[in-house]
């Protein structure tokens, strides 16, 4: 019987761990869906192995409900409406730059003014057909994610409660604050291929954001 327990609690000390470990690969993925493109595409990058590989590097123990919150959030950065299943206003975003080439619907996604590396002017929408010439959201990193919320909430922002509930901004700000990643680590800015090794990378899929796709929606970059 003690034999049982000390079996049971050993295994269930190893999916706890396992689900940690999946939970960091978890949010990177999503924070890479969430930028519009599929891991396990680019050549393979050493960096990229030894992320994951190193047993030196400190898991952060983020509970698992909340890893799951972040990657969430990331997702709506990337186009809430499209999570929230949603139809974003036609009439474009007053706080849009006129100088911006885009119009309508789209002009009310988080990426569009910030965009997908999070850097706004400073990143990949400096110039071109997304350029919003908007600061980033990277200042942001570690706030308190009640502050971010006021941002979001804010006039500026003109996000209404019909569009996108509290629950939605609460994960947006809890991403923002948590959840950005340096994205030249992960996605090579010039070909806007993903960095990884597609045969590490094609196990994680097929076993987590498969499962994630399905309850997801797909997304333009
Ligand atoms: C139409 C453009 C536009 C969209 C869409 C937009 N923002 Fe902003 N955002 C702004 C502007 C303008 C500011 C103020 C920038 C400044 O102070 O220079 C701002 C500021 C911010 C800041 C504060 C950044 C800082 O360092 O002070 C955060 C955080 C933020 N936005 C989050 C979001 C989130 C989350 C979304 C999506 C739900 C979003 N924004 C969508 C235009 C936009």
């Amino acid at each position: 019987m003690y034999d049982t327990l000390k079996s049971i609690g050993r295994l269930r000390l190893a999916v706890s761990g396992t689900l940690v470990a999946l939970g960091f690969v978890f949010a990177l993925f999503a924070v890479g869906l969430g930028a519009g493109f599929g891991l396990g595409l680019g050549a393979p990058q050493p960096a990229f192995a030894q992320e994951s590989d190193d047993d030196a590097t400190p898991v952060h123990a983020h509970d698992p409900t909340n890893i799951w919150a972040i990657a969430r959030g990331g997702q709506l950065y990337d186009n809430w409406a499209a999570v929230l299943e949603q139809e974003a206003p036609d009439q474009t975003h007053p706080a849009y730059p006129a100088a911006g080439k885009k119009k309508g619907k789209s002009t009310w996604r988080c990426k569009e003014c910030h965009g997908w590396d999070y850097m706004g002017k400073d990143g990949a929408y400096a110039k071109g057909s997304h350029y919003s010439g908007i600061k980033g959201v990277r200042g942001v990193v570690g706030k308190d994610p009640a502050e971010i919320h006021k941002i979001i909430m804010n006039e500026t922002h003109a996000y209404t409660e019909a569009m996108m509930p509290h629950s939605a901004m609460e994960k947006l700000a809890l991403f923002l604050s948590r959840g950005q990643i340096d994205t030249d680590r992960y996605i090579d800015r010039k070909s806007k291929v993903a960095r990884g090794n597609p045969r590490r990378g094609a196990q994680f899929y097929q076993t987590i954001c498969a499962v994630l796709k399905l309850i997801s929606v797909p997304s333009k970059p």
